[in-house]
């Protein structure tokens, strides 16, 4: 398994902790910025985290901000991305049971470091559960796909 890591400066501390986490784990991982806590615009490494799992050279991503919102954002617009905001750990499993996420993005400034790895570890170890399951992420798919959806 290989993860992809992302952080603007508003989260640079808590992916530093998601790296330390990850080695304790001897989990693979890609580090995709940014390098300190210097400003910067957290599309450009949210995207260069989704896009690396988009393409398949990652296997989940853990896309991190202030608050969570904005990566998650950008990274929902790459084709192929599934990215959670989790604040909870059944956010977290269900995430992944129910929607086949395959991104969790997190807000430094709203989890703390504690709950965060516990997050990753339930994140990382739950399966997607499929069946009707499968069917409505189909239609996610869909309409990232421009198809118009209807009841
Ligand atoms: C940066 O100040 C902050 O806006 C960013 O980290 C993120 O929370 C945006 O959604």
């Amino acid at each position: 398994m290989k993860i992809a890591l992302g952080a603007d400066h508003g989260a640079f501390e808590l992916k530093e902790a998601v790296i330390r986490h990850l080695e304790e784990k001897g989990i693979e991982f890609e580090d995709f910025g940014c390098y300190s806590k210097e400003s910067v615009d957290y599309p450009k490494y949210a995207f260069l985290a989704a896009n690396a799992v988009a393409k398949g050279q990652c296997d989940f991503g853990i896309i991190c901000c202030t608050t969570g919102l904005g990566v998650s954002m950008a990274a929902n617009k790459v084709k192929g991305v599934r990215a959670a905001v989790c604040t909870n750990e059944m956010l977290a499993e269900m995430t992944r049971r129910h929607n086949n996420a395959n991104v969790i993005c997190m807000g430094q400034n709203v989890v703390s470091e504690e709950l965060a790895m516990k997050m990753i570890d339930i994140f990382l170890s739950t399966e997607f559960e499929g069946g009707r399951h499968q069917r409505r992420v189909d239609l996610l798919t869909d309409i990232e796909n421009g198809i118009e959806l209807t009841v």
